[in-house]
């Protein structure tokens, strides 16, 4: 067992102790979640830190059993981009008791005790969600039917863009979002949710707004095969910025999407080398966000890392 005092500590290259952290990641759900890992992954590479990485499949409580086996094995810091909001409170719980800092990424967490967790490292949901609306506002003047894919229920990610985005749309009596599903973020689900809602929609769809990229991606294949021109026929924005939403944009098949910074790692492993110092880390730790348009995505396509 490792970070008991009476073991010997492992030292890295530079001859200081190796830290040693464990990063439970929700799955590989979208390209977005897969730059994440990897970022997270070469920078602890990059620094010489051993990483335990657990990839949760999509459920919580394999989250929560990864982070106990953490907690077991005696970590420096934990990782955590968790799926849902909400259900974290005993295992933080355990790994608060045991001094061991958890620094969460891109999603956050609903508890009653704030110092259960040491800071959040990523975009604002809700912001993306209001741009996003914004865009929608700007580019159909007002009036439209939208239909809304959303991401995994309950997580903070879903709920926040949908929060947005709603606020600004209730602004505008003539936007309507005539129906919301779940596309848990895949590009397959996305698809499917967008067949049936072109099946069953006994309205003009104008424009689809998807929590992601993936999802967008998969809707544009459903407008398509339904003898449909997406970008066109129906406007299409999404969240992410992903090179697939780029390559989609210089198509002319996606119209905007909004940036969620996946590449996390840097910041994240900062976070975890001030709190195993024992330094106060902020409670938040923002990544900003950007809207790119088609009258960009050509010129900026090059230049995208993930
Ligand atoms: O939590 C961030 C979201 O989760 C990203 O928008 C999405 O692609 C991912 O799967």
């Amino acid at each position: 067992m490792f970070g008991c005092s009476e073991e010997p500590a492992i030292k890295g290259k530079d001859g200081k102790k190796q830290l040693i952290v464990g990063f439970s990641q929700i799955g590989a759900e979208s390209s977005w979640r897969t730059a994440e890992t990897e970022s997270i992954r070469s920078e602890a590479k990059a620094r010489n830190i051993e990483l335990k990485f657990s990839d949760a499949q999509q459920k919580q409580e394999n989250q929560i059993k990864a982070l106990n086996a953490f907690i077991a094995q005696g970590v420096d810091a934990i990782i955590l981009a968790p799926v849902v909001e909400t259900g974290w409170e005993p295992v933080l719980r355990n790994a608060k008791k045991r001094n061991i800092p958890v620094i969460l990424v891109d999603r956050g967490v609903k508890v009653s005790d704030e110092s259960l967790y040491t800071t959040l490292v990523g975009t604002d949901f809700v912001l993306e969600g209001r741009l996003a609306a914004e865009w929608v506002v700007e580019k159909t003047g007002g009036k439209a039917n939208i239909v809304e894919l959303e991401g995994t229920p309950g997580s903070s990610a879903a709920i926040d863009r949908q929060k947005g985005f709603s606020e600004i749309i209730a602004k505008h009596p003539n936007l309507k979002v005539i129906q919301s599903q779940t596309g848990e973020f895949t590009r397959a689900k996305g698809k499917e949710v967008m067949e049936a809602f072109l099946k069953s929609s006994t309205n003009k769809i104008d424009l689809v707004f998807a929590h992601n990229d993936d999802m967008a991606l998969g809707a544009i294949q459903a407008i398509e095969e339904a003898g449909q021109k997406p970008g066109e026929d129906i406007i299409i924005i999404s969240i992410d910025g992903v090179k697939g939403a780029f390559e989609a944009m210089v198509a002319g098949k996606l119209n905007c999407t909004v940036e969620c910074n996946p590449l996390l790692g840097p910041v994240a492993f900062d976070a975890v080398e001030r709190a195993v110092a024992g330094e106060t880390v902020e409670k938040r730790i923002m990544i900003e966000d950007k809207v790119f348009d088609q009258s960009v995505a050509k010129e900026l396509i090059g230049g995208r890392k993930y």
